[in-house]
């Protein structure tokens, strides 16, 4: 593209081989070749790429570590990528404020770790958060594990800088929780996935860092036993900061096929819960704790020290790449349900009758549905089996997806299944913002 060629403050990437590696993310769908790539390292390029997408009409589509699970970073027809890789800005921790700052550029990772050595805890804690960038996680509202107790990413970020369709970054909230000057206008940039504008750096409020974890393996008799647990712990005054689990189809998979920490694993079906209050290491905390937990389970263990909490994690956090592995053209999705429905939840899935195994975030609800045939049924099928899936998530008051959001893979599906009035608010949204159209187009609506 030879308009891009003068391009201030910029890294120009053309060459088709340079270009293959923006056509995929980590989910199942793939981009369709884009003009160019572009890393920006500064806001000159910014501003002479939107002055150059609005005069040529061609779109631009925002990228950090390409660790996205629906598509959201992936080029669509005539566009140019914005890869973030480059962008500059430190790291800066504010321990009086209990915020920092970090680029969109920052791995989340280092954002962690920077909030750590102030013994201070950015808790959103995706999968991906070892290899993924902070910028894909606001753009998407990443979750984890940490979301049962602490929310989602939309919940740690007090203000955000956001690349608009002026050419201009724009900061909208300030370094405080207390902001009531009108509506908190940056929590429309978090979770848009780029449709609005581009975030380029944020504000995050920070906790101070738990300093004490209960870890437990929880095999249990009965599948089924699992599903009122979440409900029950927190009837019952228990908010875990992670309430994993493995129904009983992943759980065989691991221990035949997983790594030797797996193949020891017990039950039908298996759950990971921690807790990280004060106290939560005293008899007393563990003893109410297994007056609920000990009548469903069948050799539960307690972490006793943090080798051995990272053991349980580690098979935990391998799931996702195993399965895959094992499965290469499974399909993982990512519905939620609210956690009093399911029971109901599962018993539908058995009625729909598709393939599919389930792991993932009980605690909040959150689960990854993981049709492992998906790839090798015939077609059409895959999409009756997928639309099932989410209209039974919607029916039992839940959504498609609980922390991957929408992107390119579950575009049709939204617009589908979405709530009219909400698809149309983002359309009027998104005609107020970008009304040419220029921020990552054909995704989400
Ligand atoms: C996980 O929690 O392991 C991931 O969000 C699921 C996935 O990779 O599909
Ligand atoms: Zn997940």
């Amino acid at each position: 593209m030879d308009v891009l060629k003068g391009l201030p403050e910029a890294t120009l990437l053309s060459d088709p081989e340079d270009l293959e590696a923006y056509l995929r993310d980590e989910s199942h769908v793939r981009g369709t070749a884009p003009l160019a790539v572009v890393k920006p390292r500064g806001p000159a390029a910014l501003r002479e790429l939107v002055r150059l997408a609005k005069a040529e009409g061609f779109g631009l589509v925002p990228r950090g570590a390409g660790t996205g699970k629906a598509g959201g970073c992936l080029p669509t027809a005539r566009t140019v990528v914005v890869d973030f890789s480059q962008w500059p800005g430190e790291i800066a921790v504010s321990p009086q404020d209990l915020c920092l700052y970090a680029p969109a550029s920052a791995p989340l990772r280092d954002v962690k770790a920077a909030a750590e050595a102030h013994g201070l805890f950015y808790p959103p804690d995706p999968n991906s958060w070892e290899s993924c960038a902070l910028g894909g996680t606001l753009a998407t509202n990443a979750g984890g594990p940490n979301a049962c107790k602490y929310g989602m990413t939309r919940h740690w970020v007090l203000a955000v800088d956001v690349l608009l369709e002026d050419g201009e970054i724009h900061r909208f909230g300030i370094s405080s929780v207390k902001a009531n000057a009108g509506p908190a206008l940056g929590q429309l940039f978090i979770g848009s996935e780029g449709i609005f504008g581009f975030i380029v750096g944020a504000t995050l409020r920070l906790a101070p860092l738990p300093r004490e974890h209960t870890t437990l393996l929880l095999p249990v008799k009965r599948w089924s036993d699992l599903l009122d647990l979440p409900g029950r712990l927190c009837g019952a005054g228990f908010l875990p900061s992670a309430f994993e689990f493995f129904d009983p189809a992943v759980l065989a998979e691991l221990r035949a096929h997983g790594p030797e920490a797996a193949r020891r694993l017990p039950g039908e079906a298996l759950a990971i819960l921690e807790f990280d209050e004060r106290g939560c290491r005293s008899d007393a905390f563990l003893e109410g704790l297994l007056d609920l937990l000990g009548p469903v389970s069948e050799g539960l263990e307690v972490a006793t020290d943090e080798r051995q909490r990272q053991d349980i994690w580690a098979v935990r956090r391998m799931t996702s790449v195993f399965l895959k592995e094992r499965h290469p053209k499974k399909v993982s999705e990512d519905i939620v349900v609210p956690r009093s429905r399911l029971r109901e939840f599962f018993e539908g899935l058995e009625r729909l009758g598709c393939p599919a195994v389930t792991y993932g975030h009980l605690g909040d609800g959150n689960l990854h549905v993981n049709l492992l045939a998906a790839g090798e049924t015939e077609p059409g099928l895959l999409d009756t089996q997928l639309m099932g899936l989410f209209r039974l998530a919607v029916s039992l008051g839940g959504t498609l997806s609980g922390e991957h959001g929408i992107g390119l893979a579950k575009r049709e599906a939204f617009l589908a299944l979405g709530d009219p009035a909400h698809i149309q608010t983002l359309r009027s949204l998104k005609q107020a913002l970008d009304p040419q159209g220029i921020f990552n187009p054909g995704k989400v609506i």
